[in-house]
């Protein structure tokens, strides 16, 4: 995935560069590295781990130019080490890359043979060297550049500097995001904006195959083939969001304590709050007119199709759970990884839905791509605003839930829970199955959610007190039936994550296909077991895996003596009707898997090998 950024201006890159580092480091943070023009050398400064350890290394380093290019990595071909840490030096060529190569096998093969020597296992190096190369005969960058592009397969954005143009950074990209800062006296590129909203809004959003050079303060951008293109400067209307863990331990832990508000963020925009009605009208991009056609193949859709990856497929199963019985409408959910490649037949005049925190996962947005392309409409669940897949839908809905740090995702997936029930309740209105009455209860029901929530929050103290305890169960098996399904996929994914113990999520009726099996002492089971129309069920498969054995955590309704008696631990959360109960009950499995994280000593913030935005297949 990795971030990226470059600068050239006035001010120290060296601070500017670390700065625009430190917010991209949800990328990637198994290592970092900067080239900054010293002289007239580009000195190379790379370190393992986190950035802080390129900050230490960095700070009694001064540097005379002032242009320079920055990375954040998450390893893909080669181990996170210093030697394979961007940037990548090859002559007067430095180089850093957000994506994969994947043809770089072969590349490497046809330089070895000429005798190239490398010093690092990554593909990033094979395109360091094959601009040297290039050098050689051209002696101009950018030509270098567009003749070394049609050799590359993959997904890139990169960034380039040569000694021999020391002014000069090169960037071109095929597929991550790649966006151009233009500043007063200065220019800036990064894979995110907020790696340069402090410096400027100003924007350019490169689109795939076009190389832009920055001279200076100037820049101009090309096609591959070198005709120089006109594109739109944008005004961002985007603030700068600064990361503060309030007094928190851990931003995961913050973050979840947010989640009252964030709720109340995403529904307030499409809810008419002092009638209690839905108030679909803005799905336009970020404030603008809503396309008309788009809201009406919604409104009229008899099949949509939710597609996404990790956390955010886990809130479109939930949407499923609820769109289909509240609205009629049929629902698929796919990850995105699988609907790009199985060749999906879709349906004419159905609605394609992508959620996605970031906006930038790669297989969303090649789904979402596909959707378009097959004349779907496509609508964005996001929270980051302008990301690419923002851009790019018909239609969008904006969790609105502020920044999120925590790689593991909670408030941004809570509040897509709530926008799947406003959703639901949208198409059930459109279709004429909600009568007025029934809609100002339901949304009534969802205002009430923030402080139903807020009082979840107390589990907090009691997951801190258990926690030292659960770290003795090897296991851990997460059942749900109905929307507690998919809260239940995602307790399991939580806990992988941040404690990187075996958790499995499994429908409760699955149980006795597979799972009891694995029943013993070491195996924890934690249902989730609302009082809903699937409760008598579930409590038949818990006491089945009780019969075995089983150790059983649950997380009912209020004080519900039946589930006790047959529970070693029990957590009933508030009473709530079921659309919203599915929502409270993510809260304890959010507070569990963190413990249990931090009681095993594992960083929760940035868990080993994970990245918060994956911008590779
Ligand atoms: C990564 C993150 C997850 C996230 C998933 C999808 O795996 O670690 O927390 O759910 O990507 O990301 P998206 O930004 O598309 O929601």
């Amino acid at each position: 995935m990795c971030g990226i950024v470059g600068y050239v201006g006035n001010k120290s890159p060296k601070d500017v560069l670390l700065e625009g580092l430190k917010k991209l480091e949800y990328r990637g943070y198994d290592s970092a590295g900067v080239a900054i023009l010293n002289g007239d050398r580009f000195d190379v400064y790379r370190a393992e781990g986190k950035l802080s350890a390129l900050s230490e290394k960095l700070a009694p380093v001064r540097f005379s130019g002032r242009i320079g290019i920055g990375h954040t990595r998450w390893a893909t071909h080669g181990m996170p080490t210093e030697f394979n840490a961007h940037p990548h030096k090859v002559k007067g060529i430095s180089l850093v890359q957000n994506g994969i190569i994947e043809n770089y096998a072969e590349l490497k093969e046809e330089l070895l043979e000429k005798g190239v020597k490398f010093s690092s296992e990554t593909d990033t190096e094979v395109v360091a060297h094959l601009i040297a190369l290039q050098m050689d005969d051209s002696h101009d960058l950018v030509a270098a550049i567009q003749s070394v592009i049609p050799k590359l397969r993959g997904a890139y954005a990169m960034l380039v500097v040569s000694e021999s143009e020391p002014e000069t950074i090169v960037a071109f990209k095929a597929g991550p995001p790649l966006i151009l800062g233009v500043g007063e006296g200065e220019i800036l590129l990064a894979s995110d904006v907020q790696a340069f909203i402090d410096h400027t809004n100003k924007a350019v959003y490169l689109d795939d195959f076009e190389i832009v050079k920055v001279k200076g303060a100037h820049y101009e951008v090309f096609s591959l083939d070198g005709i120089t293109l006109k594109k739109p400067v944008v005004a961002l209307d985007l603030a700068s969001e600064k990361s503060d863990k309030k007094g928190f331990k851990h931003y995961m832990l913050k973050e979840i304590y947010e989640q009252p508000r964030a709720v109340a963020n995403a529904l307030t925009p499409y809810v008419d709050i002092e009638n209690k009605r839905l108030s679909f009208d803005s799905l336009g991009m970020q404030g603008a007119p809503t396309p008309k056609e788009h809201l009406q193949a919604l409104a009229n859709c008899k099949r949509i199709y939710i597609v996404a990856c990790g956390t955010s497929f886990y809130a479109g199963l939930y949407g499923k759970y609820l769109i289909e019985p509240i609205a009629g409408v049929a629902v698929d959910v796919d990850i995105a990884s699988e609907f790009r490649y199985r060749d999906p037949v879709l349906e004419k005049n159905a609605v394609a839905i992508f959620v996605s925190q970031s906006g930038e996962t790669a297989d969303t947005l090649a789904a979402l791509r596909l959707a378009k392309e097959k004349g779907l409409t496509c609508l964005s669940i996001c929270n980051t605003k302008a990301s690419t897949i923002d851009r790019e839908a018909d239609l969008h809905l904006y969790m609105n839930s502020g920044l999120e740090v925590g790689v593991a995702s909670t408030k941004a997936f809570i509040s897509t829970l709530s926008l799947f029930n406003l959703l639901a309740l949208y198409l059930a209105q459109s279709k004429d199955l909600l009568t007025e009455e029934e809609e100002t209860r339901l949304v009534d029901g969802l205002l009430a959610l923030p402080s139903l929530m807020e009082a979840c929050l107390a589990y907090d103290t009691y997951f801190k007190e258990a926690a030292q305890e659960l770290t003795n169960y090897k296991g851990f098996l997460y059942l749900g039936r109905g929307h507690s399904y998919p809260i239940a996929l995602e307790g399991a994914l939580k806990l992988k994550e941040l404690a990187y113990r075996h958790a499995e999520g499994y429908a409760a009726g699955e149980m006795k296909h597979g799972p009891l099996a694995l029943i013993d002492q070491g195996m924890l089971i934690i249902v989730i077991c609302p009082r809903d129309k699937f409760y008598e069920k579930t409590v038949s498969n818990l006491e089945e895996a009780k019969a075995r054995g089983g150790v059983v955590f649950s997380i009912g309704s209020g004080d519900d003596k039946q589930l006790k008696s047959i529970s070693k631990h029990y957590l009933g959360i508030p009473e709530a009707p079921w659309m919203t109960s599915g929502i409270l009950s993510v809260i304890p499995v959010q507070l569990l898997a963190y413990h249990l994280a931090d009681a095993l000593g594992h960083d929760v913030d940035q868990p080993r090998n994970l990245a918060k935005s994956v911008t590779v297949e």
